[in-house]
């Protein structure tokens, strides 16, 4: 299997109903992983970048959390509208997605 050049981790964290934490779950964060995915098929993309779906990477209130390394880039709240963008600008073409980072407080 060959490194891939970007790996796009998705929080796919849920938690009860209520939690004060929230969930990248109760955020949509299914609808954002198959749309990578989608996205990563059509363009025939597996050897090139990688796709892993996580557990809480902090930043909750921030959900759904997308993560890109090796730059270290944290999106949040992303949607399923937003994965074509992330892919395009930065995972093809190389620039991050200004308007989708979080907070620079928050990572
Ligand atoms: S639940 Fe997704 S970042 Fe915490």
């Amino acid at each position: 299997m060959p490194r891939p050049q970007k790996h796009v981790f998705v929080c796919t964290q849920a938690r009860p109903p209520g939690h004060p934490r929230g969930s990248c779950s109760a955020s949509g964060c299914g609808e954002v992983i198959n749309e990578f995915m989608n996205e990563i098929q059509a363009r025939n993309l597996f050897e090139t970048i990688g796709l892993t779906n996580t557990g809480c990477m902090g930043p909750c209130t921030f959900g759904t959390s997308v993560l890109v390394y090796p730059e270290g880039i944290m999106y949040g709240k992303v949607k399923k509208e937003d994965v074509k963008t992330i892919v395009e600008q930065h995972l093809l073409g190389g620039t991050p997605v200004a308007d989708l980072l979080v907070p620079a407080e928050v990572w």
